[in-house]
């Protein structure tokens, strides 16, 4: 079986094309980026309406396959932003009608997570999801992924792209701040934001902002501050997951795991608790179509089916909220 899959969340649009062996025979994508300021969602979404045809013939000229070759359309339904979802929900249908072969609306959070068990062989972990829009811990208990701790205001990625707003950096701002932490030497102390399992970013942006705006430091320092004092509170989180959960795997997947300095703090901790710790391949961690061909994949294979009509797209759809059929 081959999947064709459409992410459109938020600020990618991607195609992916995936066998049922969980092969990636191809993953293309366009990213919409700003030189300053952030992610605009009617500019996004624009983007999205002139590249998605061009994606998708991309998608199907990397894995050398005609339109005819799917078997399988899978979308990302939600969570997301509601026009750019709207985007990937039409094309995919279009795509489903046209060839008449099956349509499945997915959660982006729990492909996330699926295709970083597939790839990293994990079979059941701790996921610490860190994003732009989310930043969650995730556990596979009592049929379904519950999230055991989460931001109570704005994602990890946000807030980054936030700061590297503050300083000027354009979108996104998680890479740039990674590179100026890389200079920093000095610790400037931030407000460290941790409630049991979940953490806020909201207090430490705008005191950052300040700190900023005084001019008093450098971006280096503020960056590198700002990398240890939340990194440390994402893995401080994730080790008193792994303490109350009593699970002996740690994935770390979505955007922000692309970072250095959280990869290693996650590394050390697990080390030191004989806990396993993979992070998802840097291809696959951030937002792209492969992973959604892979969870219709995965859904389609364990029976789930879908009518046009259930394929509304639900910007608000918890990870917690999904119907897992496929762990048995
Ligand atoms: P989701 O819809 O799952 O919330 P998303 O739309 O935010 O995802 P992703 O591609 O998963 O998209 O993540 C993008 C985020 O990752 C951005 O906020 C970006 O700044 C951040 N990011 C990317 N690379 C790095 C890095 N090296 N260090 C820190 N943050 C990074
Ligand atoms: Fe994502």
């Amino acid at each position: 079986m081959i999947c064709l899959g459409i992410e459109s969340t938020a600020h990618t649009f991607g195609a992916g094309i995936v066998t049922n062996k969980g092969e990636v025979l191809s993953n293309q994508r366009s990213m919409y980026t700003t030189a300053s300021g952030g992610i605009h969602p009617m500019k996004a979404t624009k983007h999205h309406l002139l590249l998605c045809d061009k994606i998708i013939n991309s998608a199907l000229e990397e894995a050398k396959l005609k339109l005819s070759d799917l078997d399988l359309i899978a979308f990302s339904q939600g969570p997301g932003l509601g026009q750019t979802l709207r985007v990937g929900a039409v094309s995919a249908r279009t795509l489903s009608k046209l060839l008449n072969v099956p349509l499945l609306g997915v959660n982006h959070c729990v492909a996330h997570i699926e295709i970083g068990k597939h790839k990293t062989k994990l079979k059941d972990p701790i996921t610490l999801y860190v994003s732009g829009a989310n930043t969650q811990i995730i556990a596979y208990a009592g049929n379904k992924y519950r999230v055991f701790g989460e931001t109570l205001d704005i994602g990890v990625g946000k807030f980054l792209d936030t700061i590297g707003r503050f300083m000027g950096t354009g979108f996104p701002g998680g890479p740039a701040i990674e590179n100026l932490a890389a200079k920093g030497k000095k610790y400037i102390e931030l407000p460290y934001s941790i409630k049991g399992m979940d953490f806020s970013f909201a207090g430490i942006q705008t005191k950052v902002r300040q700190l900023i705006e005084s001019e008093a430091y450098s971006n280096n320092d503020l960056a590198f501050s700002t990398q240890e004092t939340v990194f440390a509170m994402l893995t401080e989180a994730t080790e008193r997951a792994i303490a109350h959960i009593g699970k002996n795997e740690v994935l770390l997947t979505g955007g922000v795991a692309a970072n250095k300095r959280l990869t290693r703090m996650l590394e050390t901790m697990c080390k030191s608790r004989k806990v396993k710790f993979e992070v998802c391949p840097r291809e696959l961690s951030g937002d792209q179509g492969a992973m959604i061909a892979w969870q219709g994949i995965v859904e389609y294979s364990a029976g789930k089916r879908q009518k046009i009509s259930d394929t509304e797209i639900n910007g608000k759809w918890r990870t917690d909220q999904v119907e897992v059929n496929w762990i048995k």
